[in-house]
C-alpha cells in the first residue's frame, strides 16, 4: 500500500471534515502518499486528483460540510464509468480508497472493488444513521441536537400563541432521527417512515386528546417526500378544523460545527480506516458495533437500509406526552 485516494459522496454530514483529517494524518504518518478527490466519484471520472498534506486538513475539525466537497454521481452506477475509473487509478499507480458516505457510496465502491478495483474502505457518513451493519453514522449526533434546538424554540413560539405545530425533520427511509428527537423535543406525535400513522388515524388522536392542551409539535419524518408535512397539515385542518402550523428543518440539519461525539467517531474512524488498508483489508466498512468502533462487512447488496425497529419508543412516547 503506497497510494491511497479519499473521497466524500452522497448527501454531506457534519464530521465529515474530521474523517478526512484522520485519513490524510494517518496516511501521512505511516508513508502513504495520500490524495483527494473532489465531488465524490465525480473527481475521478473527471480524472482530477491532488495531493493532501498534514496541514491540507488544519483548521477543519471544527466545521461542518465537507472541505472535498459531495455529490451523488448517477454516472458511477453505470460499469463503463467506473471501468474509466479504475483505468484511471490503476494509471495513477492507486492502491487503496476510502469513500465516506451512505449506501449508495458504498454499493459504488463495492462494484469497483468487485469488478478489479483499489482496495476499499468506507466510512460511513450520513445525518440518518441508516446504514446495515453499523450502530452509528457520522453526523447523526448533530442533526439531532440542531434538529432538537430548532424544536426547543418552536416550542417556545407554540405555548406562547397556544400553537400546533407540524415539524418535519429529514430521514429518507429510516426515522431513527425522528425517534431521538420526538423523545427528546417532548413531542406529542412521532411519524417514522417505518411507523407511520394514516391521516385518518392522526385526525382521530389529536381529536380526542387525553387532557386539554394549549400547544402541541408532532415531528413527520420527510420519508423521501420533503414537505409532505404541508399536505399533512391541509388534510387535518379538512378533517378536524384544528389549525397546525407547518417548520420544515430541511438542510439546516445538514450543516452546522459537529459535536464531540461527531468529531471523536470520524477521527476513530478515519484512523481505522487507513489501519485497515495497511493491514490488506478491503470490501468493508468501519462500523460502530456493540459501542465499538472496528471493521465490518459492507451492507449486502439486497438491505441497503437499516430501519428502526423499536417500536417499544413509541409506546413510551404516547405514555410520556398524556
Ligand atoms: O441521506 C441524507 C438526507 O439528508 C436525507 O435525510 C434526505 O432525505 C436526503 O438526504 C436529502 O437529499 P438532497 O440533499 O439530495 O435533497
Amino acid at each position: 500500500m503506497k497510494n491511497i485516494v479519499v473521497l466524500t459522496s452522497g448527501g454531506d454530514a457534519p464530521g465529515m471534515n474530521a474523517a478526512i483529517r484522520a485519513v490524510v494524518r494517518t496516511g501521512r504518518y505511516y508513508g502513504l502518499n495520500v490524495f483527494g478527490c473532489k465531488q465524490g466519484y465525480q473527481g475521478l471520472v473527471d480524472q482530477k486528483l491532488f495531493p493532501l498534506e498534514p496541514e491540507s486538513v488544519a483548521n477543519c475539525i471544527q466545521h461542518g460540510g465537507t472541505i472535498l466537497k459531495a455529490d451523488r454521481c448517477a454516472a458511477f452506477f453505470e460499469k463503463e464509468t467506473r471501468d474509466q475509473c479504475r483505468a484511471f487509478l490503476t494509471e495513477q499507480n492507486i492502491d487503496g480508497l476510502v469513500v465516506i458516505g451512505g449506501n449508495g457510496t458504498f454499493q459504488g465502491a463495492a462494484r469497483l472493488f468487485a469488478e478489479g478495483g483499489p482496495a476499499v474502505i468506507g466510512i460511513p457518513g450520513t445525518i440518518d444513521n441508516d446504514i446495515p451493519g453499523t450502530e452509528y453514522t457520522i453526523g447523526f449526533d448533530t442533526a439531532r441536537n440542531t434538529a432538537l434546538a430548532a424544536i426547543d424554540k418552536i416550542r417556545d413560539t407554540a405555548s406562547s400563541h397556544n400553537h400546533n405545530f407540524l415539524v418535519e425533520v429529514m430521514g429518507r427511509n429510516s426515522g431513527f432521527l425522528a425517534m431521538d428527537v420526538g423523545i427528546a423535543g417532548g413531542a406529542e406525535i412521532i411519524l417514522t417512515p417505518e411507523f407511520d400513522l394514516s391521516i385518518e388515524a392522526l385526525a382521530q388522536i389529536i381529536t380526542q386528546p387525553k387532557r386539554h392542551k394549549l400547544s402541541s409539535i408532532i415531528i413527520v419524518a420527510e420519508a423521501d417526500q420533503p414537505g409532505r408535512s404541508i399536505h399533512i397539515a391541509e388534510q387535518l385542518r379538512e378533517m378536524t378544523h384544528l389549525q397546525y402550523r407547518v417548520c420544515i428543518l430541511g438542510h439546516t440539519q445538514r450543516g452546522g460545527s459537529p459535536t464531540t461525539l461527531d468529531r471523536k467517531m470520524a477521527s476513530e474512524m478515519g484512523y481505522l480506516a487507513v489501519k485497515a488498508l495497511l493491514e490488506k483489508e478491503s470490501n468493508k466498512m468501519t462500523a460502530v458495533l456493540q459501542s465499538q468502533v472496528q471493521i465490518a462487512a459492507f451492507p449486502p447488496a439486497n438491505c441497503l437500509t437499516r430501519t428502526l425497529q423499536n417500536k417499544a419508543l413509541l409506546e413510551l412516547n404516547d405514555i410520556l406526552c398524556i
